[in-house]
């Protein structure tokens, strides 16, 4: 495994890899790797020929820069982790590499068809932008057949989706594929997250009454209204001491827009555990 940490070099190595005929799988992470970006690799190193995996905190989609500040970062046991289940390259670059001056400090355009309108984009204006910018940026870069993404981010997921097709409609990307990948959970329920590590072991395991919760919830919609259970929700999480739901909201799962049935309906909340930001989601049908 290489740890490449120039978009030259990175290069380098897609072109040498799209000579030999080789098919690229992409997993884009933030680092501080846990076992859900590990599931994501490993599909990848099954599924395509070489796997690339980008480790970049990417400052532009913080709009929080206390968040930026303090979002772990570990690239030694990442890499250790990354060579242990079969990654052929770690492309780890400075912000400075992957940006200039002038793109650090301007928003990045997109139309994210009101996709960025809701939710996690309402909560974090610009947050989509950035994660736009970068995931078009490393998809250029390293012209992938496939990439990888989880959908504890559920949002992000489908805002990519939209970038690719509009932009597969002008030819960017080629024949590349998103493929969506399940929520990784600990025995517990609790949606593995790199921000996990910054939670103590008592806010730890207060966080389960959250994914209990959504849990509890696909029950609930058995008998009660699509805002009946969404108040439920909210009420019950809010009922935890060290827990305080910032949004829950039941949205259709293509538009993100709300919705008043549970078919193709899928739950999306973010939750305070003490200072950390947690997020989950659940899928009604
Ligand atoms: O989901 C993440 O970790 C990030 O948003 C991503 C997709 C790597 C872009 O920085």
């Amino acid at each position: 495994m290489q740890i490449l940490t120039t978009k030259q070099a990175l290069q380098a190595a897609v072109s040498e890899c799209q000579q030999a005929g080789k098919t690229i799988g992409l997993v884009p992470t933030m680092g501080a790797l846990h076992e859900g970006h590990a599931t994501l690799v490993r599909r990848a190193v099954k599924e395509n020929d070489v796997c690339i995996v980008s480790v970049f905190v990417n400052p532009t989609q913080f709009n929080n820069q206390e968040d930026l500040k303090k979002y772990p970062r570990n690239l030694e046991r990442d890499a250790e982790l990354l060579r242990s289940i079969g990654a052929a390259y770690v492309f780890a670059p400075t912000p400075e590499e992957m940006y200039s001056a002038e793109e650090m400090n301007t928003t990045f355009q997109f139309d994210f068809a009101g996709l960025d309108q809701v939710m996690e984009g309402k909560m974090r204006p610009g947050h989509f932008n950035g994660v736009v910018q970068v995931v078009s940026r490393l998809f250029y870069l390293t012209k992938p057949r496939r990439a990888y993404f989880g959908e504890k981010d559920f949002q992000q997921l489908a805002i990519i989706h939209h970038m690719v097709e509009r932009s597969s409609m002008a030819g960017s990307f080629g024949d590349l594929e998103i493929v969506d990948c399940p929520i990784v959970r600990e025995t517990s329920g609790l949606a593995l997250s790199s921000r996990n590590e910054r939670l103590s072991a008592q806010e730890r395991e207060t966080a389960l009454a959250i994914s209990r919760t959504l849990f509890a919830s696909l029950e609930w919609s058995k008998s009660q209204t699509v805002k009946e259970v969404q108040q439920r929700v909210i009420d019950t999480i809010n009922a935890v001491p060290g827990l305080e739901v910032e949004y829950y909201e039941i949205v259709d799962q293509s538009s993100l827009l709300p919705t008043d049935r549970f078919d193709h309906a899928i739950g999306c909340v973010t939750v305070y555990c003490g200072p950390v930001r947690l997020i989950d989601n659940i899928k009604y049908a």
